[in-house]
């Protein structure tokens, strides 16, 4: 079983790429391979409306039909049992460049048709999917600002279109690596590092956690596969 993890961040070796390095070894000790792909060295768009693959009797088969330097990651996730999404708040919802990811990845599986009450997805199985955020703002004020509700709703359209999602919110996430550099006074220095010292570990095995889950759960969706054939 193979998961693409997905990282949505420009930033290489930063929170969403921690996170998600220990989400890959999760799915990794659950016995799965693991593909990382930085959006951030792709230039693409998102979703342009074409719908070539809403048409009658669209051949496109789930995959975008758009052709740019995005397509071959789309492939990708095509072929794999779980993705594994990763990507900072910024402006209060996933970066631009996942946006874009999501809709170029989930509107041509998700159909406009609904049968029985349900939507009709063009996917053989389920494929279990985990979304990571990393951000500024602690847990408690999450809600505030909305985002329980702002930030979960990506996550449930993974949910109601490749069958499987687990959602985790990392919070308070250290910024900058000498944060006297900057002009600030939103952020206190001392704060900040006391609450990553305290907790990004927990976190981190929160991820981890993830990853192990949703290998746990792909290998479930292929065992019943397998007995069903
Ligand atoms: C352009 C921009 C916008 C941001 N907007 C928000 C925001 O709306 N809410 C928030 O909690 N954090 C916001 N942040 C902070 C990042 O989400 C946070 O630092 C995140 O952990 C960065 O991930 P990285 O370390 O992988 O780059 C923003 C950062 C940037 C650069």
């Amino acid at each position: 079983m193979k998961a693409i993890v997905i990282n949505g961040s420009p930033r290489k070796k930063w929170n969403t790429d921690k996170a998600l390095q220990r989400a890959a070894q999760g799915f990794a000790d659950a016995g799965g391979t693991v593909e990382t792909v930085r959006l951030y060295d792709y230039e693409y768009k998102g979703c342009v409306s074409c719908f070539a693959c809403k048409i009658k009797n669209s051949k496109t088969n789930g995959l975008c039909a758009y052709r740019d330097a995005l397509r071959p990651v789309l492939e990708k996730v095509r072929e794999a049992d779980a993705v594994i999404v990763g990507t900072p708040v910024y402006y209060s919802f996933p970066t631009g460049q996942t946006r874009s990811f999501l809709e170029r990845w989930l509107f041509p599986v998700g159909t406009y048709v609904y049968k029985d009450g349900k939507q009709v997805v063009v996917r053989d199985k389920v494929v279990p999917t985990g979304l990571i955020y990393t951000m500024n703002v602690p847990r408690e004020l999450m809600a505030n600002y909305n985002y329980d509700v702002i930030l979960s709703d990506s996550a449930k359209s993974m949910e109601a279109i490749m069958g499987y999602n687990e959602l985790l919110y990392i919070c308070n996430t250290y910024q900058f690596n000498d944060y006297s550099r900057y002009d600030m006074t939103l952020f206190n220095e001392e704060d900040k590092r006391q609450y990553r010292d305290a907790h990004f570990e927990e976190d981190l095995e929160k991820a981890y956690q993830l990853g192990l889950s949703i290998g746990k759960k792909t290998r479930q969706i292929e065992e019943e596969q397998n007995a069903a054939n």
